[in-house]
């Protein structure tokens, strides 16, 4: 059991969007070991069939599980929409939390919240992930969905808080104006990267916003105290991806606020 305490804790996403997650967990869980890996080559993956990136999920899956994970976050909530449960059947004994399930969590923990607005990608929101979960601990609750496609590439360039990104949060949010909703959930991890922003999109509405990183990041503790494997000796963070790791080096400095000895490249087979 030892080894398998002092193992890393495999985080994933299309993208530098599951590094809101791992921002998370490094604060909840400061000494354990953490590998990150970003489909830089593949990303968005919110725009492409279930099939798609069911197949690339497993792929990333079969890296994390081969560097010898002890957990497995899937910091996309496009993976978790389309494929959790492969995922859960691929780990085996591996424990696997979701973002969706996190977030959802949340959500339906605050109190008198009868109207949800869920933001997220194309395929997020077409499979209604969110919309499922909420019912089934809270079949009255309203939620109103907007898919958000542009808002992925927005991130993965940076342009978090420039012009570009007001007008077009507007043209995604408008709609929730007005619309008596309490509370917002980030469905995709990309989003809590325009989060300083959200709040005067919607007019100081006193909607609540909801990023599943927290959440998932208290869950992965509280499993990791459950299953008695939390380390306290690790604290290393290791950074994978498919394609530009110059550029995702940059970004994923400036986003977790710290020195990354690198950024490695890796073909998943
Ligand atoms: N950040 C991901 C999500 O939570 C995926 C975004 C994308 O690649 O389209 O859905």
């Amino acid at each position: 059991m030892q080894d398998l305490k002092n193992a890393p804790i495999g985080i994933f996403d299309s993208g530098i969007g599951g590094l809101t997650v791992a921002k998370a967990v490094i604060d909840a869980l400061p000494t354990e070991d953490i590998i990150y890996f970003g489909d830089t080559a593949r990303v968005p993956y919110g725009i492409k069939s279930e099939e798609t990136v069911r197949a690339y999920a497993l792929q990333i899956t079969n890296f994390l599980l081969k560097r010898g994970v002890k957990m497995i976050l899937i910091a996309c909530n496009t993976v978790s929409a389309s494929a959790k449960e492969e995922i859960i059947q691929a780990a085996g004994d591996i424990p696997v939390l979701d973002v969706i399930t996190a977030g959802t969590h949340t959500a339906i923990g605050l109190a008198n919240h009868h109207n949800i607005g869920v933001i997220g990608t194309l395929g997020t929101v077409n499979s209604r992930a969110y919309v499922e979960a909420i019912h089934a601990h809270d079949p009255t609750i309203t939620v109103k969905q907007e898919a958000c496609p542009l808002l992925v590439p927005l991130a993965e360039e940076g342009w978090i808080d420039n012009d570009v990104a007001v007008k077009t949060l507007h043209h995604y949010l408008d709609g929730f104006k007005g619309s008596g909703i309490q509370s917002l959930i980030l469905g995709c991890t990309h989003y809590p990267l325009f989060k300083e922003i959200i709040p005067s999109i919607l007019n100081g509405e006193g909607v609540e916003i909801i990023d599943s990183a927290e959440s998932i990041a208290t869950s992965a503790r509280e499993k990791l105290g459950e299953l008695s494997l939390l380390n306290d000796t690790g604290g290393e963070f290791q950074c994978f991806v498919s394609d530009r790791p110059q550029r995702f080096h940059e970004l994923a400095e400036r986003f977790l606020g710290r020195r990354l000895n690198g950024v490695e490249v890796v073909v998943l087979d």
